[in-house]
């Protein structure tokens, strides 16, 4: 007998288990015999408190329960409502609106910017550019509607963005397709935590223009779940306004998602928002993105779309939740540090890192390597180049106490 018994394989290869979440159950597992204090489970990607308990932000809680039922009961707009995509591009851009013409679509979370923008500017069969290093579900996504993921090197033999290798594989890709999908995750990359510097923006922007002089179109996808935990906000935000100066054939879109920061994860919303040059364009990207969202997974649902507008028409309340995240965020970014240092200690080699949720180990077997450590009851992720960590989900503690503990196992 095949693979499938009814199903028809459209190309994929669909393992019977998700790797990660395969893992993940075997350190619950492993924590329901021997108990929290012996086992570390750095696989999830969520943040998590230093008991284990998924961190909800209580000031975005107490909107939830002054919800009145038609806030969650009643159906969306297939775009979203109008006072959520008016907070969604506040929340996305602060300060650094890039110049243009934008519009907004809600989608349920990042990951339905992801699958709308690979369907709507790109073909069957055309390659989807991003980094090396990236979350494994884009090629779920992508080979879904039957394109597929090609990569350039995110670093170069320094340890610094990969420009060269970006322009390389974006022109092969230009001169192969009539158009190009080109997706950066960033700030605080999955599964490196490596932040675009303004100097690494300026490549892009380089290569991009340079690309677009064929007269293809271009769409650069920046994958923002990770926006709200990098570091200040205003900071991080600063190559927004680059993303107003590309061509008429380029458009930008950011992915935004409140599954991190509004710690709604399974409320399932966020918005793709782009940058268009012209209002034709911006109003062609709301009409095909809303027509695709119609025929998956129809309207996004409403209960978070009127939580974070009531977010945004409440400035006491916008400056409580800024405020509860930045502590939580403050947490974060001491547990990186932690490992970061305790990495450099040892003589750990880590892939470069900045901020959020993982950090990565390169090495040869990934799979050997997880594997020596699940038998110390240590559980991560092993990806193709490498072991990801998540430091959202364990305590500064280990996070310290992890780096010479990876190091023997690669030995
Ligand atoms: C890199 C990256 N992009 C996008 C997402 C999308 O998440 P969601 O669909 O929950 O917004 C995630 C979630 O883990 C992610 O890690």
């Amino acid at each position: 007998m095949g693979e499938f018994i009814l199903a028809r394989p459209n190309g994929r290869k669909i393992p019977r288990e998700d790797k990660i979440f395969g893992i993940s159950n075997r350190a619950k597992a492993a924590i329901a015999e021997k108990g929290r204090d012996k086992v570390v489970n750095g696989t999830i990607g969520a943040l998590l408190d230093d008991e284990g308990k998924l961190i909800v932000l209580k000031s975005v809680d107490e909107v939830y329960r002054q919800l009145a039922p038609t806030d969650y009961a009643e159906y969306a707009p297939i775009g979203g409502t109008m006072p959520f995509k008016e907070a969604v591009q506040k929340a996305a851009f602060g300060d650094h609106v890039p110049e243009g013409f934008i519009e907004a679509v809600a989608t349920p979370g990042g990951t339905g910017s992801l699958r709308n923008t690979i369907s709507n500017y790109s073909e069957p069969g055309d390659q989807i550019l991003t980094s090396d290093w990236h979350w494994a579900p884009y090629n779920t996504i992508a080979g879904e509607i039957g394109r597929s993921i090609a990569t350039f090197e995110l670093f170069d033999a320094d340890r610094k963005f990969n420009g060269a290798d970006f322009a390389a594989k974006a022109t092969e890709l230009l001169k192969k397709q009539d158009s190009l999908v080109i997706i950066l995750n960033t700030p605080a990359h999955n599964p490196t935590g490596y932040s675009l510097t303004l100097g690494d923006w300026g490549k892009v922007i380089e290569t991009i223009e340079e690309g677009a002089k064929g007269g293809k179109p271009i769409v650069l996808l920046v994958d923002a779940a990770y926006i709200d935990f990098a570091g200040d906000e205003d900071e991080y935000r600063k190559f927004l306004p680059l993303l107003g100066t590309l061509p008429e054939n380029v458009l930008s879109i950011v992915a935004y998602s409140l599954s991190k920061t509004c710690t709604l994860y399974g409320a399932r919303c966020g918005a793709m928002i782009c940058v268009a040059k012209t209002q034709e364009i911006a109003d062609e990207f709301k009409r095909v993105c809303e027509f695709s969202s119609r025929g998956s997974w129809s309207n996004t649902a409403r209960i978070a779309q009127v939580i974070l507008s009531r977010i945004y028409s409440d400035p006491e309340l916008l400056a409580k939740v800024d405020e509860e995240r930045a502590g939580y965020r403050n947490m974060l970014l001491a547990r990186g540090r932690a490992f970061s240092e305790a990495a450099a200690e040892c003589g750990l080699e880590i892939v470069p890192f900045d901020a959020g949720f993982f950090v990565s180990v390169p090495c040869p077997d990934p799979d050997a390597v997880s594997k020596k450590l699940e038998e110390q009851d240590i559980f991560l992720v092993p990806l193709a180049k490498g072991i990801r960590v998540s430091v959202a989900s364990i305590p500064e503690e280990a996070c310290r106490k992890l780096p010479p503990l990876i190091k023997a196992a690669m030995a």
